[in-house]
C-alpha cells in the first residue's frame, strides 16, 4: 500500500466520490465551558464540546491533523486520539492508543492521523486515549454514511441533526478526580449527564434541554452515541417506539424496542416515526453509575434528571406539558442485546466449532486495594515503549517478550479467537481493531453460534453459570496490537485492560505489515524528552 499524505489528495468535507479523502484540521486548546451551568476549564477540539462531527462516505479516507495547543496545567498536556470502532487495516500506527500503538503527541506538536475505513459504515466516535484525558472534553462523534445503505428505505432523514451524543460530565478535572480517588476517596462519579452537550446537576441552573426537531409524517434515523467515561444511559422517547438497525457500526435486522441501554462507548441507530400528535415529547436519557441514579459519593449527581425534547414542527417552543416518565411504560419493550441479528454474514467465525485460541478472562479488584483492577490477577500498566514500537523496532513476537504488567497475548493469524469475560456485571469491554460476535450475551439467551449480535463494546455479566457471562469471537485478519479494555475510563486507568498482539511477524513484514510514517517515528523521541508534568 502506498502511503500518501500530500494535500493534493484532500477534497473538501462534502466530497461524495467513492474513495475521496476527507480532511479536518484540529486545534486542541483548553478553555472554560459550562455545559451543565457549572463553569470549568476543559480540553476542547476547535473550541467546542462535544468535538466536531466527522462525516465521510463508505470507502473514503479521513485525514485529521491534530495540533496540540494544550496549556492548562490542571489537565494532561500531551494527547493521542483513538478512532473508536474503525478497524484500521494495515494502519495500527494510527489507532491512537497511547503506549499501545504510539507515544502521545507533545505540546506544540501536530500529528496527521489517517483513518482507513475499508468497508465500514455506521456510527463511530473518537476520544483521547491518553489516561483519562477524554473525561476533560476530548471526545466527539463520527458518522460514516453508506450511499447504498440496504436499509435506506426505512428512514427519510439521517444528517447532523439526528446525531445524539450522550455524555457524562464532571466538575473536577480528570487529574484531580483521579488523585482524590487513589488517595482513598471513591471512584469518581459524574456531576451530570449531557444530551448533545447540555444537562443539569442537582442545585444547578435550569440549562435548557437539548431539542431534536422533527416534522410530522417523517422517519428519522437517530444515531445514539455514548461518549461516556462511566455512566450508562437508558434511552427512550415518550410515545415513540424505536427500530434498532445498527449496533456499533454494524447493520442489524430491524428490532423494535421502547427503551435501550447505551453503555460507555456503545452506539445505536434507531428509527423513529414522527406520527404522534404535533406536540413536544420527553426524551429520557436516565443515567446510571454502578446501576444507580444517585450516589452518596456525589450529591450533584441525579441520573434521573437527564432529558431532552422531541419537538414537532408546529408545537410550542416550551418543554413538554406531559409529566416526565418514571420508567418503562406498561407493556413497553426493553432492548435485549441477544435479540440483535446482524444483517450480513451473521455467523460468528468458526460457527460452533472449537475456537483456535481460547481466553478465559476473569477480572476482579486487587485483594489489597479495591481501587485497582486486574485480569487474571494482572493489573495492566502502560509500558514506556509502545507495544507496536517494541514489535517493529525491537523484534518482540512472543508473550514472554513483554513485561507481565503489559498483559499482552500474542494471537496467531487467520485464527478464530474466543474470549470469555467473568467477574461481574456492568463493565463495558471494548476491543480495538475488530468487531466481534457476541456468542453469549450478558443480557441472557442461550449461546448463539448461528447469528449472534456483532459489535465492538459489550457488557460483562454476573456469572459463568446462568447464561449471563459474556463470550465473544473474532477472526485474526488484521495484524496489529489491539487494546482490549473496560470502557469505564476509571477502570482502564486502574488496570482493567489487556493487549492482543495479533500476528507480530505479520505486523513486521509481508502484505499486511504496518509501515509507520516519519512523523510517527518521532513521537516517542519528542514525548520522552518532555518534563513529566508536560507528559
Ligand atoms: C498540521 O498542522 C500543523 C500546524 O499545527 C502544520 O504545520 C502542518 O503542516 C499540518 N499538517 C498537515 C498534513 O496538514
Ligand atoms: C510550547 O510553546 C510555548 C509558547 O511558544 C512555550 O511557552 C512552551 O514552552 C512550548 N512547550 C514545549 C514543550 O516546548
Ligand atoms: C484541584 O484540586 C485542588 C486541591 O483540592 C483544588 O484546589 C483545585 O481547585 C482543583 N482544580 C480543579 C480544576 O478541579
Ligand atoms: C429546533 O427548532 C427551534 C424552533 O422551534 C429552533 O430554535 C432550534 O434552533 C431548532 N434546533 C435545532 C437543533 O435545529
Ligand atoms: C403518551 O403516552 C402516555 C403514557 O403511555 C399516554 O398517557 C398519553 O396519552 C400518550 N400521549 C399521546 C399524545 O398519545
Ligand atoms: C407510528 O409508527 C410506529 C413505528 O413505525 C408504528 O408502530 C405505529 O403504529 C404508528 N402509530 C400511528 C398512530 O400511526
Ligand atoms: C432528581 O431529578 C428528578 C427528575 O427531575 C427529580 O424528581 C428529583 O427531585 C431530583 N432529585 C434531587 C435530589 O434533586
Ligand atoms: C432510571 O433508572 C432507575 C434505576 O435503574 C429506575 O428506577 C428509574 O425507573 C429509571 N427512570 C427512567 C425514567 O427510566
Ligand atoms: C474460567 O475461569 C473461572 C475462574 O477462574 C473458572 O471458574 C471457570 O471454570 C473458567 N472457565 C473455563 C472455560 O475455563
Ligand atoms: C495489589 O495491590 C498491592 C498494593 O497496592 C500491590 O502491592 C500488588 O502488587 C497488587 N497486585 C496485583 C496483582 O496487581
Ligand atoms: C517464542 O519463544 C519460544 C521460546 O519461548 C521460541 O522457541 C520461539 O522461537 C519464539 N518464537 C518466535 C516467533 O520468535
Ligand atoms: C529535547 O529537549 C532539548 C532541550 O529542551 C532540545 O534541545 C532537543 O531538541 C529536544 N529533542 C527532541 C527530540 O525534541
Amino acid at each position: 500500500m502506498v502511503r500518501l499524505y500530500g494535500t493534493f489528495l484532500s477534497l473538501c468535507v462534502t466530497a461524495v466520490a467513492h474513495g475521496a479523502t476527507v480532511s479536518q484540521q484540529w486545534s486542541l486548546t483548553a478553555d472554560s465551558i459550562a455545559p451543565d451551568g457549572f463553569t470549568r476549564s476543559a480540553e476542547l477540539i476547535n473550541g467546542i464540546f462535544p468535538g466536531p462531527l466527522v462525516t465521510a462516505n463508505k470507502g473514503d479516507s479521513i485525514t485529521i491533523n491534530v495540533t496540540n495547543s494544550l496549556f492548562d496545567s490542571t489537565m494532561r498536556r500531551s494527547t493521542s486520539i483513538h478512532w473508536h470502532g474503525i478497524s484500521q487495516p494495515r494502519n495500527a500506527d494510527n489507532d491512537g492508543a497511547s503506549f499501545v500503538t504510539q507515544c502521545p503527541i507533545a505540546q506544540n506538536n501536530s500529528y496527521p492521523y489517517k483513518l482507513v475505513l475499508g468497508e465500514q459504515a455506521g456510527t463511530f466516535w473518537y476520544h483521547s486515549h491518553l489516561s483519562t484525558q477524554y473525561v476533560d472534553g476530548i471526545r466527539g462523534p463520527i458518522v460514516i454514511y453508506d450511499p447504498n445503505d440496504p436499509q435506506k428505505s426505512l428512514y427519510d432523514v439521517d444528517d447532523a441533526t439526528t446525531v445524539i451524543t450522550l455524555a457524562d460530565w464532571y466538575h473536577p478535572t480528570a487529574l484531580n478526580a483521579t488523585t482524590s480517588w487513589f488517595a482513598g476517596g471513591a471512584e469518581p462519579v459524574p456531576d451530570s449527564g449531557l444530551v448533545n452537550g447540555v444537562g443539569r446537576y442537582n442545585g444547578g441552573p435550569e440549562v435548557p434541554w437539548a431539542r431534536i426537531n422533527v416534522t410530522s409524517g417523517t422517519r428519522y434515523r437517530l444515531r445514539l452515541i455514548s461518549l461516556s467515561a462511566s455512566g450508562t444511559f437508558e434511552f427512550s422517547i415518550s410515545n415513540h417506539s424505536m427500530t434498532v438497525i445498527e449496533a456499533d457500526g454494524v447493520a442489524h435486522e430491524p428490532y423494535i424496542v421502547d427503551s435501550i441501554p447505551v453503555l460507555p462507548g456503545q452506539r445505536y441507530s434507531v428509527i423513529i416515526t414522527a406520527n404522534q400528535t404535533v406536540d413536544n415529547y420527553w426524551i429520557s436519557a436516565n443515567q446510571t453509575v454502578g446501576g444507580a441514579t444517585t450516589s452518596t459519593d456525589n450529591s450533584n449527581f441525579n441520573g434521573s434528571n437527564t432529558w431532552a425534547v422531541l419537538h414537532y414542527s408546529g408545537a410550542s417552543d416550551a418543554d413538554p406539558t406531559a409529566s416526565q416518565p418514571t420508567g418503562l411504560a406498561d407493556g413497553g419493550i426493553e432492548f435485549e442485546e441477544f435479540n440483535l441479528i446482524p444483517l450480513n454474514d451473521p455467523a460468528p467465525p468458526g460457527g460452533s466449532n472449537a475456537a483456535d485460541q481460547v481466553f478465559n478472562f476473569t477480572f476482579a479488584t486487587n485483594a489489597s486495594n479495591a481501587d485497582l483492577w486486574t485480569i487474571n490477577d494482572v493489573q495492566y500498566k502502560s509500558p514506556s515503549v509502545p507495544t507496536l514500537l517494541n514489535i517493529l523496532a525491537n523484534g518482540f513476537t512472543n508473550d514472554s517478550d513483554f513485561a507481565t504488567t503489559e498483559n499482552t497475548f500474542v494471537l496467531k493469524p487467520n485464527s478464530v479467537i474466543e474470549v470469555t469475560f467473568t467477574g461481574g456485571a456492568g463493565h463495558a469491554f471494548h476491543l480495538h481493531g475488530h468487531t466481534f460476535s457476541v456468542v453469549q450475551s450478558a443480557s441472557g439467551g442461550n449461546a448463539n453460534y448461528v447469528n449472534p449480535p456483532r459489535r465492538d463494546v459489550v457488557a460483562s455479566g454476573t456469572s459463568s453459570t446462568n447464561n449471563q457471562s459474556t463470550t465473544i469471537r473474532f477472526l485474526t485478519d488484521n495484524p496489529g496490537p489491539w487494546f482490549l479494555h473496560c470502557h469505564i475510563d476509571w477502570h482502564l486507568e486502574a488496570g482493567l485492560a489487556a493487549v492482543f498482539a495479533e500476528d507480530p511477524t505479520g505486523i513486521q513484514s509481508g502484505s499486511q505489515s504496518v509501515v509507520p510514517n516519519a512523523k510517527w517515528e518521532q513521537l516517542c523521541n519528542v514525548y520522552n524528552n518532555l518534563t513529566s508534568d508536560l507528559q
